[in-house]
């Protein structure tokens, strides 16, 4: 079914073992280093991070916390470009003695808000060699912070609709900020796209939500029940983080943000067409007739995987055209059919009898452009409402989608679904075949003749994760005795060759998470193996691999995050080491030698 002859590994490094360290653990013959740090200078006249005195003016303008998506954007000679999100804030790890958003210092708060967002910045590669720095020093003409306070605006259908407009906006076309952006992916013509995920985690109901919210709120995981206001308090600086008052501001928030790394003063946009839901990211990839494709994951229990499919074509090197491509087009969630019999998918998780689970598939469209295919859905509550009109499609409910990819080489769709504990017996199917799946599986949906565009589609599972010694573990049929325990695949990324790499969040085997990678052809097709291991109490994301194959990006999310760690007593010092404070970071591992990472 693949195509081409690569895929295939040329990976001879000597596995990374399971762990428990407090720091970086890389195979023999590679290095790693932290590139840049929470607090670390972004704009040229950031202060110098200081734990102990931290202000909001500071943080705007230093790296901010808990990154996540990474990406790389060369720029010829020894310089690229970074964009790293900030995926949320912890404040029991930034600030001493914090016991919750209702004792919090309005500066706290406010600090915690120009944590979130992204940042972009320039970096320099050291020697010759697959490491890189910060650039700490001179103009950086790019570099910027932007927050959940940086304006925005909306487009696509959904923009200027009543279900967007609040008392701040009567338009229903700006918004302030960007909040939980998790994974991402990039577009053919070189801008970001980042993914709004757990947005239901800022917002209080102080006097009890509106009636006719209460079940959009609650679909979208805001706890409609809750009377007395918890978590951060936003709402305690920004009264629109009130939805008893301003009760559309929520749905402002769950969007694919489109941002440009080269233009500083650019307005990041929220692309309304590919709909609004816990948007682990966005991938881009071309159909065979030049149409843009964004595949995105809705990462909760039992949601769903959609695609978009733009509406024009890609035309390389024109700009002004392509940058409206995700504003027009139909928005798909996918059906998966198992192709075993029902009593083979028994709840123990092994394989039925065709000796796979596979099965075929469809992308059921919801929504093209202004015209909703959802009976009694408009085409703007379709796109606001996503996962209400999924469950009305008949989608299939998967177990956390994460982080999609397409691989550039087999042209495989490759999707990461990290973990649902709550599946029982009597919900499994063949694309979820365990109940309370804790370690997660990853799926292949190959579309039909290979197209991006294509509305059906065959899919397999090539990886069945947790400890290869569990009989319900699967690595492509590869020789169980050989391979890395895994569990709970979060990222997913491919080196130029396709082989596949995957990053997880809460390995529930006991050890650290870390980085694996896996060829997806020819005789080693499952020979999965860790290439890394991260610090206390993170999650590994990012990853990605530089196109040149010499160095690999991870963001080390949230070290030290393990329950009852404080400042007064951190479970991690990574990376300053001693007795500091952990600090989420970007870290680049290369090979000493200058070879392929993986070699
Ligand atoms: Fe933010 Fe789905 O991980
Ligand atoms: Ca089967
Ligand atoms: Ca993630
Ligand atoms: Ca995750």
């Amino acid at each position: 079914r693949h195509g081409g002859d690569r895929g295939r590994g040329g990976l001879r490094f000597a596995a990374v073992a399971p762990n428990r360290e407090d720091r970086l653990v890389v195979p023999e013959g590679y290095e790693s280093a932290a590139v840049v740090r929470w607090g670390d200078p972004v704009l040229p006249d950031a202060p110098a991070f200081d734990f102990e005195n931290q202000t909001a003016e500071a943080q705007t303008r230093q790296f901010g916390y808990n990154c996540d998506f990474v990406t790389f954007f060369p720029m010829g000679g020894s310089r690229g470009l970074l964009w790293v999100n900030h995926e949320y804030s912890d404040e029991a790890l930034m600030f001493r003695g914090y016991t919750g958003g209702n004792a919090a210092t309005e500066e706290q708060i406010k600090i915690a808000l120009a944590a979130h967002g992204g940042s972009v910045v320039e970096i320099e590669r050291v020697g010759g060699s697959g490491q890189w720095r910060l650039v700490t020093r001179g103009r950086r003409r790019y570099n910027r912070r932007i927050t959940a306070q940086t304006p925005m605006k909306f487009t696509g259908p959904a923009a200027g609709g009543d279900l967007l407009k609040t008392a701040a906006d009567p338009s229903g076309t700006t918004v302030l900020g960007m909040l939980n952006n998790c994974a991402g992916g990039t577009t053919p013509w070189g801008t970001v796209l980042s993914g709004e995920e757990n947005f239901n985690q800022y917002f209080v109901l102080g006097s009890g939500a509106p009636e006719e919210q209460k079940a959009g709120l609650k679909r979208y995981g805001i706890d409609i029940t809750a009377t007395t206001p918890g978590g951060r308090r936003f709402d305690r600086v920004e009264e629109r983080f009130d939805l008893s008052r301003h009760p559309h501001e929520a749905n402002r928030f769950g969007w694919i943000v489109e941002i440009d790394p080269f233009d500083p003063d650019s307005t990041p946009i929220k692309r309304t067409a590919l709909g609004r839901l816990a948007h682990e990211g966005a991938t881009t990839t071309l159909a065979k007739d030049g149409r843009v494709v964004a595949y995105m994951g809705d990462d909760s229990r039992f949601e769903y995987i959609y695609k978009f499919v733009s509406k024009k074509r890609y035309i390389p090197g024109f700009d002004r055209h392509n940058r409206t491509l995700l504003d027009e087009g139909t928005l798909y969630v996918a059906k998966f059919t198992g192709d075993s019999p029902a009593a083979e998918i028994d709840g123990t998780g092994r394989l039925p009898a065709d000796g796979r689970f596979d099965g075929s598939g469809q992308w059921i469209p919801l929504v093209t452009g202004n015209v909703s295919h959802v009976p009694g859905m408009t085409a703007a509550e379709v796109l606001v409402f996503t996962r209400l009109a999924a469950d009305k499609a008949g989608a299939t409910k998967m177990d956390r989608p994460e982080d999609i990819e397409r691989n550039p080489v087999t042209g495989g769709v490759y999707v990461a679904l990290t973990n649902n504990s709550n599946r029982t017996a009597a919900q499994v199917d063949e694309a979820n075949p365990r109940p309370s799946n804790r370690h997660g599986h990853v799926l292949e949906i190959v579309e039909r003749r290979d197209d991006a565009g294509a509305t059906a589609f065959a899919w397999w599972l090539p990886l069945v994760c947790g400890d290869p010694n569990d009989p319900a573990t699967y690595f492509a049929g590869f020789d169980k005795t050989k391979v890395s325990a895994i569990s709970c695949p979060d990222n997913v990324a491919f080196d130029r060759d396709g082989n596949l790499w995957i990053s997880t969040d809460g390995n529930a085997l006991g050890s650290n998470d870390g980085l694996f990678v896996m060829p997806v052809t020819g005789r080693e097709h499952g020979y999965l193996r860790q290439f890394l291991t991260v610090p206390i109490g993170a999650e590994t994301c990012g990853p990605m691999i530089t196109q040149d194959q010499r160095s690999v990006f991870v963001a080390v999310q949230h070290p030290g995050e393990v329950d009852g760690a404080s400042p007064e007593a951190p479970a991690s010092h990574w990376p300053d080491g001693g007795t500091s404070q952990p600090r989420p970071s970007v870290a680049v591992t290369w090979h000493t030698q200058g070879r392929k990472i993986g070699s």
